[in-house]
């Protein structure tokens, strides 16, 4: 199926961890250096699952409850993984993911309590057996995030209206899952200077690269 060389990275972490930054800085250095690579973003990366990204964000739908919020993001992950991500691991190239399954896990298993045995069967039936080969856990005290937050002065969107024990519960969902994973997350103090943080993902995967 997918051919040996082709990673899959995901991004995890709360809200304003640096996921983002550093997952672009990444797939700029693929590109340097003409290593094919795709960047995606969840919940969105198709057409549809862009469509239930503005459902799951717009503060208009405050009342989902936290089923319909699971099937939501598994339903837009499904698409995204059948018809974005497996064929490009499938052709060789390089997926960097800013987020993925381990997002519903701490958000919707640990954060808003679904049953994690529940979220996985869920995962298994979304992912089509496309799992990511490493991911990358940035972990941040919740004040961090509220502070990095307030800088940016925009309006919460749905996921971010959520209170401090909620994002308490996400953060250490996160980091039971790697405990529970060592070999595939690798966990980064994301309080450390950008440029520190980047180098430390580049040697880890250009050791898979090798
Ligand atoms: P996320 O994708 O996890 O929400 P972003 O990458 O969008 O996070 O970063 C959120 C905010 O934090 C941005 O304003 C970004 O510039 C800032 N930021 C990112 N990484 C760091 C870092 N290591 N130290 C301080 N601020 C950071
Ligand atoms: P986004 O703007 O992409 O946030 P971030 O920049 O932090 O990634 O919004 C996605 C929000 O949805 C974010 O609060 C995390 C949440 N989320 C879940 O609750 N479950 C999921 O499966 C995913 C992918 C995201």
């Amino acid at each position: 199926m997918t051919q040996p060389n082709a990673l899959f990275l995901s991004f995890e972490g709360i809200d304003f961890s640096g996921k983002s930054t550093q997952a672009r800085l990444v797939y700029e250095w693929f590109r340097q250096r003409d290593i094919p690579a795709m960047f995606v973003r969840e919940p969105g990366g198709t057409a549809l699952s862009e469509e239930i990204r503005r459902i799951l964000l717009d503060r208009t739908y405050g009342t989902m409850c936290a089923e319909a919020e699971l099937f939501l993001f598994s339903a837009a992950r499904a698409q995204l993984v059948r018809e974005t991500i497996l064929p490009a691991l499938s052709s060789g190239i390089h997926v960097i993911a800013d987020r993925f399954h381990d997002s519903t896990t701490a958000y919707q298993g640990y954060g808003r309590g679904i049953d994690l045995d529940a979220v996985r069967a869920i995962h298994r039936l979304a992912l089509n057996g496309v799992y990511p080969h490493i991911t990358f856990f940035f972990d941040i005290p919740y004040e961090e995030s509220r502070r990095r937050r307030a800088l940016l002065n925009r309006p919460d969107d749905r996921m971010e209206a959520q209170d401090e024990t909620f994002y308490l519960r996400v953060r250490s969902g996160y980091a039971a899952l790697a405990k529970h994973e060592p070999d595939r997350f690798i966990v980064l103090d994301g309080c450390r200077p950008v440029e520190e943080i980047t180098r430390t993902i580049l040697q880890s995967i250009q050791e898979r690269l090798t």
